[in-house]
């Protein structure tokens, strides 16, 4: 089964190919950082229109980087939702409608469960049960992995993501978008013992994340050093980060603890962050998991595979094209389930 993967979900559009018997063969991202960085953030309407720019030349670059045709695609999986409504309608047009006219079956993909599965297309893959931390710009949850589409979902966050959270704090220190990875960065030069964050929510039971607090909390201490130098933007960085990676890491412990499965899968934008990687494989009486750090952000690969597993599952999409910018991921079922 040879899969075209789209995504288009929010800045960056990916496009790859997942063959079920050779793997990825091809995997092409175009990201709009530069496209949004002026403006701080994403501009939903230039995301979209950019998508409509790039999306057939990043398909014809992806069949040709694997030697493959049209005529030879088995099926096409696009992200459907979560995430930004015009954007999202992008890639569900396309693929959807080039399906029908190829007359092979399209897979409508969530773009968390897409996530979730992105560590499994490595070679060490978790066996089943396991936790999964999904940790992306717009969510940041705990879920039980009993199987495909077999979700329980065991902590979310109140407020903010965790990536969101970084992402603002990172504006807040003048840094700029995508704030998490330039926060990571400037944090490597930061005095861990200058500042002490709190970590929201570790001192009660509950699986659940807030991290507005610590938002308000970067906030105070910029404005009581304003104006910053390099070294207190690197120290407020270093706490901020080290307080969010506390606080994953200490919630994580407990689901693997309280669930009594002892591998733990990390998932979206924000696994991509080394301190979060070093701190769980130290903490954690478990076998930790991650995609490699291209497939932690968003990326056409994780949908093709994604897609294939669903496909193999029997499952295929309606000839309508339904995109959903809200979708809990446990509304989600097992494909071919009851
Ligand atoms: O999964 P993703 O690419 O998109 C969503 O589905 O949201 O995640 C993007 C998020 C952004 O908030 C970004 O700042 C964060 O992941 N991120 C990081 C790192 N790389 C990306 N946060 C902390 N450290 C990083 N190295
Ligand atoms: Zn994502």
């Amino acid at each position: 089964m040879l899969v075209l993967g789209i995504e288009t979900s929010c800045d960056e559009t990916g496009v790859a190919l997942y063959d079920s018997e050779a793997g990825l063969l091809a995997d092409v991202l175009y990201s709009q950082v530069a496209l949004h960085a002026q403006y701080g953030g994403v501009v939903p309407e230039l995301a979209s229109r950019d998508h409509i720019r790039k999306l057939i030349p990043l398909c014809k670059e992806t069949l040709d980087e694997a030697g493959k045709s049209l005529n030879d695609l088995s099926a096409i999986a696009y992200t459907a939702g979560p995430g930004l409504m015009g954007a999202l309608l992008v890639g569900a047009t396309f693929g959807r409608s080039l399906a029908w006219g190829l007359g092979i079956p399209a897979i409508a993909v969530h773009h968390m469960e897409a996530h979730l599965l992105a560590p499994l297309i490595e070679e060490n893959q978790p066996p089943l049960p396991f936790i999964a931390l999904l940790v992306s710009g717009g969510h940041t949850q705990l879920v039980e992995v009993n199987g495909l589409g077999d979700y329980k979902l065991l902590g979310e966050s109140l407020d903010d993501a965790a990536g969101e959270a970084f992402d603002k704090a990172a504006k807040m220190l003048g840094l700029r978008y995508p704030g998490g990875p330039n926060l990571a960065r400037c944090a490597e030069s930061g005095d861990p013992k200058r500042f002490h964050f709190p970590r929201p929510m570790t001192d009660r039971p509950g699986l659940d994340f807030s991290f507005s607090g610590l938002k308000t909390f970067t906030l105070n201490t910029v404005n009581a050093h304003e104006p910053l130098a390099d070294q207190d933007r690197a120290d407020i960085a270093r706490a901020f980060e080290e307080a969010v990676v506390d606080t994953l890491v200490i919630k994580c412990r407990r689901a693997v603890e309280q669930a009594g499965v002892p591998h733990l899968v990390v998932a979206g934008g924000v696994s991509a962050n080394v301190r979060l990687r070093q701190r769980l494989e130290a903490k954690l009486d478990a076998t930790v998991y991650y995609a490699a750090p291209r497939l932690c952000t968003d990326n056409g690969a994780m949908i093709a595979y994604a897609g294939c597993q669903r496909l193999l599952h029997g499952e295929r999409a309606p000839l309508s094209v339904d995109t959903r910018a809200r979708w809990p991921i446990t509304e989600l079922v097992v494909p071919g389930g009851s």
